[in-house]
């Protein structure tokens, strides 16, 4: 069973180790973002390892799509491929879920590339639905923990979700 929380400052080393999927800058600068209040970088355990991660953006400023839909926003769903399909995703996204009912948010959004099928139905099935907003043409950068960068480009749709407080 996996514990999903907030990073820690001394949980990074292990992160970096654990997540070689995203570099340690890119790690570390989610760590930055989050101390300073714009977002939780939230991390998938299991036991002492981290299979996965999440940012949720308490507003998605960054994106100009993005913030014609005001509620927060996950970013960088992503678990390790040894851990996938063991609800680990799932997990990830319920605790940003929480959290933003925590501060008295009703809906949250995310966006996801037209061809992700499998990502797409995951969201799906947690209730995730079309916002309405067209799809977008994005392009984007990243870089892995080898040095490697990747350029990416994709059509997104946006989805968001309603959340109901559980009273
Ligand atoms: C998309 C992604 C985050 C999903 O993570 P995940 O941990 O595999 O997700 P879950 O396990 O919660 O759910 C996915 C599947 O596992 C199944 N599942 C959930 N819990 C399970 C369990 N305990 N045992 C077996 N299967 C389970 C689900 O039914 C679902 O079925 P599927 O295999 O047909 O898709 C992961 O595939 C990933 O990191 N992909 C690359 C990055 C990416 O695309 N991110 C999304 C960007 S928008």
């Amino acid at each position: 069973m996996v514990e999903v929380r907030p990073l820690a400052p001394a949980e990074f080393e292990r992160l970096c180790a654990d997540m070689p999927l995203r570099a340690r800058t890119q790690h570390w600068a989610n760590l930055n973002r989050q101390q300073s209040g714009e977002l939780l970088y939230l991390i998938a355990w299991e036991g002492e390892r981290a299979v996965g991660h999440v940012l949720l953006f308490w507003r998605p400023a960054h994106d100009p799509v993005a913030t014609l839909a005001d509620c927060p926003w996950v970013i960088d769903l992503l678990v390790h491929p040894e851990w996938r399909s063991r609800g680990v995703g799932s997990a990830l996204l319920r605790a940003c879920e929480e959290a933003a009912l925590a501060r008295d948010q009703t809906r949250i959004g995310l966006g996801v590339a037209v061809g992700n099928v499998r990502a797409h139905a995951l969201y799906e099935r947690l209730g995730y639905r079309h916002t309405g907003l067209a799809d977008q043409r994005m392009t984007g950068v990243w870089e892995d923990a080898s040095g490697t960068t990747h350029i990416w480009e994709d059509t997104v749709t946006y989805l968001i979700k309603s959340l109901a407080p559980t009273t």
